[in-house]
Formats: structure tokens, sequence, C-alpha cells
């Protein structure tokens, strides 16, 4: 359906016609430069469109930034003009808008014009500028932080919505001995090798779906890491698995920020997802941790299904208002293979009412004293919407700023995990197999492959 003679920029033009509810029949499209103009042909059902772009550039890479952005922004503007539909990210279709705005500051200009530019609604450009602001003193690029990853991809259940390669822990528990073993050895294996260190991410997953004495092991194995100082976040995750001594061995280990996911407060839409806890549990969740100090999030998700406009807004406000974590994190559906939804078909999203939540949202979570402090998009999301971590002055998530941002190293241990070597602008990656059994395989080869990656 999508030809193009230009065949790096292929799966970028197919990301914008997704985007679209109407899609065209056919898309033909060429690209040629000539005395400094980029020139984008397409051919959008038999009718002809020609864009022309200014631009001198010697230096490779910016021509091919260049020759993508402006073959988008063409295919983006037919679309909007041939369908009436607007995008709330315009012609963006990449995972990290902020990473964008920064790269224009970085070259000395402001970031707007080019979200202007990129038909990126007002609202969002202005979102971004929060996001910005509230990274100030955290951001903190080509200085060497290391974060460190703990992949723990076991669960009580599976949610119907989601696609994490993790599986309940029933099914997986004949593993969890051995897991825990290669975990050490990996843990093990970075002693003395950290310098830096930002934070710590103990997630999956859902750690507290083990047991007391099964994250103790964990705990004890990163301990060695921990310098005391540095932010420390178990992502502790389902209401229904939390205990008090659980909590208690968290604090014995230093252990700083805590998870507690209700996802929704409707229990009708709880049982739609399959998430197998009450909102009743959720509220005995917060009321244990108020004998700790923990800086607590709380994830929300917007356009579950069967769940209306008004039940997500109340949620967000009983959220801000009544419960008042340090973090809430309001993230869009976002259906990918591997989700049960998906493989089963039936729930396909709501698209713009998905839009109106998420506006929602930001007034609420705006006037309840949050900011917005990171944002990130990602593929197939309702509405074409994003994520956005909120937080209260000061207490922001070093580790999500500096995972969305890709500004630190990020050494991640365990099936899964996706270690980053940050070097300038440029990223490699180092991943570990994605099943727990090939991963307990191949455990002696990660440690010696991770360290020639980091050149521990
Ligand atoms: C890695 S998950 C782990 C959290 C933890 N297991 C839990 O569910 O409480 C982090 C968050 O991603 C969000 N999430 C997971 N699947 C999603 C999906 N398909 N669309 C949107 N958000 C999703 C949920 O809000 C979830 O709390
Ligand atoms: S949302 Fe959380 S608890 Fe549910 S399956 Fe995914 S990782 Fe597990």
């Amino acid at each position: 359906m999508l030809i193009s003679d230009c065949a790096f920029v292929d799966n970028e033009l197919l990301d914008v016609v997704r985007l679209f509810e109407n899609q065209p029949r056919s898309i033909s499209h060429s690209f040629s430069y000539t005395e400094g103009v980029f020139i984008n042909r397409f051919v959008v059902d038999d009718e002809e469109f020609i864009y022309e772009e200014r631009g001198q550039v010697c230096d490779e890479i910016l021509f091919k930034r260049l020759e993508r952005r402006y073959a988008k922004l063409a295919l983006y503007e037919i679309l909007a003009q041939k369908t009436g539909e607007k995008m709330p990210w315009g012609a963006l279709t990449g995972i990290r808008p902020t990473k964008l705005a920064y790269r224009e500051k970085e070259e000395g200009k402001p970031f707007e014009p080019l979200f202007e530019k990129m038909h990126v609604s007002p609202e969002n450009t202005a979102l971004i500028r929060r996001v910005l602001t509230a990274q100030e003193g955290i951001y903190e690029k080509g200085k060497g932080g290391v974060d460190l990853f703990v992949s723990l991809p076991f669960c009580p259940s599976k949610c119907a919505y989601c696609s994490f390669i993790t599986a309940p822990i029933d099914k997986t528990r004949g593993f969890l001995p051995a897991y825990l073993e290669g975990l050490k050895k990996e843990l093990d294996s970075l002693q003395g090798a950290i310098k830096n260190l930002r934070s710590i991410y103990i997630g999956g997953g859902t750690p507290f779906a083990l047991s007391t004495e099964e994250l103790r092991t964990v705990l004890e194995a990163v301990a060695p890491l921990y310098d005391g100082v540095a932010e420390y976040t178990v992502e502790a995750g389902r209401p229904d698995v939390f205990t008090k001594e659980k909590l208690d061995l968290l604090k014995a280990f230093g252990v700083t920020r805590i998870c507690i996911n209700p996802q929704t407060f409707d229990d009708a839409t709880l049982v739609r997802i399959g998430r197998k806890h009450t909102t009743e549990q959720t509220l005995k969740a917060f009321e244990m941790v108020q004998d700790y100090d923990f800086s607590v999030n709380l994830d929300l998700i917007a356009g579950l299904q069967g769940e209306d406009k008004e039940t997500f807004r109340k949620g967000v406000e009983f959220a801000a208002k009544t419960l008042s974590p340090d973090n809430i994190t309001v993230h869009c559906l976002s259906l990918k293979a591997g989700a049960k939804y998906k493989e089963e078909g039936g729930f396909d999203g709501y698209g713009k009412d998905v839009e109106e939540m998420v506006l929602a949202s930001r007034e609420i979570l705006g006037a309840a004293g949050y900011e917005p402090y990171y944002c990130y998009r990602q593929k197939y999301q309702s509405g074409n919407c994003e994520n956005v971590g909120w937080t209260k002055a000061g207490k922001a998530c070093v580790y999500n700023v500096d995972v969305m941002e890709e500004t630190a190293d990020n050494i991640a241990v365990g099936a899964n995990a996706v270690s980053k070597k940050v070097r300038g602008d440029r990223i490699e990656r180092y991943a570990t197999p994605k099943d727990i059994k090939t991963y307990l395989e191949k455990v002696d080869e990660i440690v010696k492959k991770r360290a020639e990656f980091f050149k521990l």
C-alpha cells in the first residue's frame, strides 16, 4: 500500500499513516534533493502532491534527519487535509518528544518553532516546556551517571492489556530459585564496578509477587552495590500483594521509593481487565505505607475497557486529592502484541475519548500542585496520546528521567533487561534473553558479555 524510493523512511511513513483512522488505499513516495531543496513527491489515492523545503546541509546525519522529518511532515499534512483528522502530537511519531526539544535547545534554538512546524498542539508544546522545567537539576547529560535496573518478570496474574514479558508466578515459580541465583551472579559481578550511581530500580513485573524471603535474596544481592545515597525504587506493584513484612524489609535495605499501582479505582473495570485486586486493597496498601517515609508513585491508565471519561476523571481526582502520593503516572492504553486484548481481538481502545481523559488529568493534577516531569509515547497508543509522570515539587524520580532522556548508562540485570551505554548522542544496547529459561542457560555468558560491553 506504501511504496517509497527511499527505503529507510518507509517505516516512519507507515507510522504517520497509522495515526489516522481513515487511511488511504495507496501511497507512493519519491524523494530528491536539488540545489538546497528537499523535494518530497507523494501520490495518494491517485492524487499528486509536491512538497519543498529549503535547507543547506553538509552533515550526513543531519541530512538524513531532515530527509525523514520533511517526508513525514509532508505526508502528515496530506492526510490531515484529506481526512480532516488532527493529531495531538501532529507529525511527531517518535517516542521521546522531549529529546527533540533538548536537541533544539542544544543547538541554541527554542524548541517551540519546530513543534509548531510539526503541528504539535499548543497544549502539548506547553506540556513539554513544563517537563523540561521540572527536569532542571535532575537532567544530567554527559556526566557519566549510572542507573541500575533489576528485572523481576513475575506477576500474581496477567492483566488483559499488558504486553510485558511477564507470566503469572504460579506458572513460573519453578524457575524462581535458579532465577534468584542468576541475579546474584550478575549483581556480584558488578561489585566495585559502578561509579557515579544515580539510582536503583527493581521492577518488572511485580516485585511484590515474590515472597518476603525471595525478595530478601534480591535485596541482599543488590546491597553491596548501594551507596546509601542514590534513589532506590522497588516497583512493589499490585495492591493485592502488599504486606507489612515486605515493607519492613524494603525499609531495612534503604529503599526510598515504591509504587502502588491501582490503574483504576473502579472495581468493575478491575474485573474486566483481569487485575484480580479490588479498590479496597489499594486503599489498604496506601494505609499500610503511611507508617513509612517512602516516596510513593501511583500508576493509572486512561482508556481501559469499559471505563468512561467520568469514571477516569473521578479516579484521577481521588488519586490527586485524597491519596496524594508524591508521584502519579498517567498512562494511555497501548495495545501491543502479547496483550490478551490484542491476541483475542475484541477491544481496540477508545481513541478520541482518551485524548479528552488526558486533558482532564492535566487539569486536575496541575490544580492539585503536580508538575509533569517526564513524558513518552508508545506505539498503538489510544488517541495517539502519551504517558506522563507527574510529581510534587522536589520529588521527581531520577530513574525515570534518566531512562526517558537516555542521559545515563543503564546497567540492567535479569531476563529481558536492556543495558544501555550512552556516549554523547550515540546509544548502544545490550539485551538479555526475554524468556526466563534461555536467560538461565546463558547467565555466565551474560556476565562476560556485559563486562565487555561496559568495559568493567
Ligand atoms: C512495567 S508495568 C509494572 C507495574 C506493576 N506490575 C503493576 O501492574 O502494578 C508499569 C506500568 O505500565 C502501565 N502499563 C502496562 N501495560 C500497559 C498498556 N498496555 N498500556 C498502557 N499502560 C500500561 C501500567 O500502568 C503499569 O503499572
Ligand atoms: S500490568 Fe503489571 S501486574 Fe499486570 S501483567 Fe503487566 S506487569 Fe504484571
